[in-house]
């Protein structure tokens, strides 16, 4: 997507985002610092963060940033500032961070949180890949193995593969998978795993690898295999079939013959 595209950007935000808070930071305190100094005051730090948060919120707004990165523009001085007065022990802070790493490293790397599939998908999945035949699946992004393990104990003739990068998620469904012989978990990358030994590969991740994942089931995965994407679409590419899963979301499953 070029600069002067109209919509709002896709590409990968952090550089961007960090950049427009930092510019907001140095243009505030580059002012109010030196006047302060010269003032002979202290600097009056909620004041001078809303005034940061104002700065970021416009950048953020100039530069057409998601609705979703304005707000967080807007608040995240005067949060860190108001935050700073709480007192709060900064192992509290590293044990956050942590915790947060451990269950949603997949947002940060890939841009795919963690949400998981409803029961109702479930059933449904079953119920199509009964009838598939596929030997061998694989959940990409296979969250806490919910899905994953309740396919393999309905499924018992088929082999189920699991691939997950966060450690906490990856963790629980390894235990829960450890009884089931036609489960197996795999701890790494989606985009390491070659798709080319399975009949059917699913994936419920979110929009923003959704051309990328198809370019890499096109090229490995042998002709007559199912790709199915839960809720997210491939750009431009026309579904071999829809689901409507019935449930509460809504769930819709698009699947892509190759
Ligand atoms: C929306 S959850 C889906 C979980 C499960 N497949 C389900 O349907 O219930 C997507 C999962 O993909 C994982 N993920 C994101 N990027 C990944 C990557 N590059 N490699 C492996 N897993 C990834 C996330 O950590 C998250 O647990």
């Amino acid at each position: 997507m070029n600069d002067d595209s109209p919509s709002p950007r896709t590409d990968s935000p952090y550089p961007r985002q960090l950049a427009l808070q930092g510019a907001a930071i140095f243009a505030v305190l580059g002012v109010a610092w030196p006047y302060c100094l010269f003032r002979q005051q202290p600097l009056p730090w909620l004041e001078t963060s809303l005034l940061i948060g104002s700065l970021a919120f416009l950048f953020a707004c100039l530069t057409r940033q998601f609705w979703w990165w304005r707000i967080i523009h807007a608040l995240f001085a005067p949060a860190a500032v108001l935050l700073s007065g709480l007192n709060i022990d900064p192992g509290w802070y590293l044990a956050a961070f942590a915790l947060t790493f451990l269950v949603y490293r997949g947002a940060l790397t890939s841009r795919v949180p963690l949400y998981l599939s409803s029961r109702e998908t479930t059933q449904a999945l079953a119920g199509l890949l009964a009838g598939e035949s596929a030997g061998k699946i694989v959940d990409l992004g296979a969250g806490a193995g919910g899905l994953a393990c309740a396919l393999a104990r309905a499924l018992k003739d088929v082999h189920i593969s699991c691939v997950e990068n966060s450690y906490l998620p990856w963790a629980i469904g390894f235990l829960r998978a450890a009884r089931l012989p036609n489960c197996h978990w795999r701890l790494g990358s989606l985009w390491d795993v070659s798709l080319a030994e399975y009949g059917v590969a699913y994936a419920f991740l979110s929009p923003a690898p959704m051309s990328r994942l198809w370019l890499k089931v096109k090229s490995e995965m042998r002709p007559g295999a199912l790709f199915i994407s839960n809720s997210f679409p491939v750009p431009e590419v026309e579904a071999s079939a829809e689901i409507e899963v019935g449930d509460a979301r809504k769930t819709r499953l698009y699947c892509y013959r190759l």
